[in-house]
C-alpha cells in the first residue's frame, strides 16, 4: 500500500523533530511493508522566509493532494524574530488558522495522559494523581473567537477592539458528534465544557450537545462550567474521560492538561475535517532557545505520526507497533533533557528516534 504524506518542518525545533518522525515513519514502512511518499511543503515562519507570506495556496493545494500530513511546530520568539515586526495577518500563526479553516480542520484532538515512567515529572501531588489520568480533549478548531470577525475602530474618541464569539448549531453538532464517538471507544463519559452561566453561544452549545447526546444513549454527559473544569484539571484529572469545547477555551484548557501531565515534549495532537485526511502535531511549541542542538523531545512528533496511521491511513498495526517501541524506550529509561530524572540514559533528540527504530524491527523480528 501506498501513501502521499505532507511533511512540513516548520521552525524552531520542527525540522529536527520531523526528521525522526520521518525515520521512525520509514522503519515502519520498512518493516510493516508499507510505502510513504513525502511531499515537503512549507507553513508559518520558514514559509514567510521563502515567499512573504505564512502560507501560500501552493501549500494549501499540495496538501488537499495528500493523505495526510505531518507537521511540526512553527512560529518563533516574538521578541526578538522579524516574523513578529509584520501584520498580525501575515505572522506565522496566522498560516496555522489559515490551513485549518482552508482544509476544514474543526476536530482538534488531543491526549493528555500520565505516563508511569514520568510521573516524577507530574507537578501534581501523589494523592492526586492516584493510579494516573487519561484524557483527551476534542477542541473545535474552526469556529469561535478564533475565526468570528474582529476589528479595532476609533468609537467616541477611544480605540475599541471587538472580537465575535460565533457559533451556528451545525458546528457545535458535528464536534458534538465527534467527542461522542471518541467516548464510545474509551471510557464513555463526555465532559462538556462552557460558560453557559454568561455566553449566549454556550446555551446553544449545551442545548445542541444534549441533543446529540440523545443518540449516544450508552455515554455519559456531563456539562461543566470553564472556570471550574480549569480547577478540576488540578485537583482530580482523574475525573476526565473525553473533554468536549469551543476553540479558545480548548486552547487554554489544552495547555493546562498537557501540563498536569508533565511530559508536554511526548503529548500528539490531530486535526480532522470530514474525511479521513488529518494535520497531525505535537502539543508543544516550536522552542525556538534550544532549536538545533540535538536537545527537543521528538516523542510527541513521532506519537502524531503513529496517530496519522491510526486515523487517516487505517494502518493501526503500525500505529500499535510505534506506540508500543515508545513504550519500551520509555521503560528502558532513555530520556531527552526534558524528561531526565538522575538515574536514567540521558539521549539526543537523533539517539531517542534511532533507540525507538531499533525497538520497532526488535519488536517485529520477535513475533515472527
Ligand atoms: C495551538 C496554538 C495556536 C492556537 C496558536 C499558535 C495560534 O496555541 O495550536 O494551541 O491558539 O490554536
Ligand atoms: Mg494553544
Amino acid at each position: 500500500m501506498e501513501f502521499k504524506i505532507g511533511l512540513i518542518r516548520g521552525d524552531g525545533i520542527g525540522p529536527e523533530i520531523v526528521e525522526e518522525a520521518k525515520k521512525i515513519l520509514d522503519t515502519t514502512a520498512e518493516v510493516y511493508g508499507c510505502t510513504f511518499r513525502y511531499s515537503d511543503m512549507l507553513l508559518g515562519g520558514a514559509s514567510i522566509d521563502a515567499t512573504g507570506l505564512p502560507l501560500t495556496e501552493d501549500t494549501i493545494e499540495e496538501a488537499r493532494s495528500c493523505d495526510a500530513v505531518l507537521m511540526g511546530s512553527i512560529g518563533g520568539d516574538a521578541a526578538t524574530s522579524p516574523w513578529y515586526r509584520l501584520e498580525p495577518s501575515k505572522r506565522p500563526e496566522a498560516g496555522l488558522l489559515k490551513i485549518r479553516s482552508a482544509l476544514g480542520l474543526f476536530a482538534n484532538l488531543r491526549p493528555a495522559y500520565l505516563y508511569n515512567e514520568l510521573r516524577s515529572a507530574c507537578p501534581l501531588r501523589d494523592e492526586i494523581i492516584g493510579d494516573g489520568f487519561d484524557m483527551v480533549i476534542v477542541r473545535e478548531l474552526t469556529g469561535g473567537l478564533y475565526f468570528g470577525e474582529r476589528h479595532t475602530d476609533m468609537v467616541d474618541g477611544r480605540l475599541t477592539a471587538v472580537d465575535t464569539l460565533r457559533y451556528n448549531e451545525d458546528e457545535i453538532r458535528r464536534i458534538a458528534r465527534r467527542a461522542f464517538e471518541i467516548a464510545g471507544k474509551r471510557r464513555k463519559k463526555v465532559t462538556s465544557v462552557d460558560k453557559a452561566n454568561v455566553l449566549d453561544s454556550s446555551r446553544l452549545w449545551r442545548k445542541i450537545t444534549a441533543e446529540v447526546a440523545a443518540e449516544y444513549p450508552d455515554i455519559q454527559l456531563e456539562n461543566m462550567l470553564v472556570d471550574n473544569c480549569a480547577m478540576q484539571l488540578v485537583r482530580d484529572p482523574a475525573q476526565f474521560d473525553v473533554i468536549l469545547t469551543e476553540n479558545m477555551f480548548g486552547d487554554i484548557l489544552s495547555d493546562e492538561a498537557s501540563m498536569v501531565t508533565g511530559s508536554i515534549g511526548m503529548l500528539s495532537s490531530a486535526s480532522l475535517n470530514e474525511t479521513s485526511f488529518g494535520l497531525y502535531e505535537p502539543s508543544h511549541g516550536s522552542a525556538p532557545d534550544i532549536a538545533g542542538q540535538g536537545k527537543a523531545n521528538p516523542i510527541a512528533t513521532i506519537l502524531s505520526a503513529a496517530m496519522m496511521l491510526r486515523y487517516s491511513l487505517d494502518l493501526d498495526t503500525e500505529a500499535d507497533a510505534i506506540e508500543q517501541a515508545v513504550q519500551a524506550v520509555l521503560s528502558a529509561g532513555y530520556r531527552t533533557p526534558d524528561i531526565y530524572t538522575e538515574g536514567n540514559i540521558l539521549v539526543s533528540t537523533a539517539e531517542m528516534g534511532d533507540q525507538i527504530a531499533a525497538q520497532i524491527r526488535e519488536r517485529k523480528a520477535d513475533t515472527v
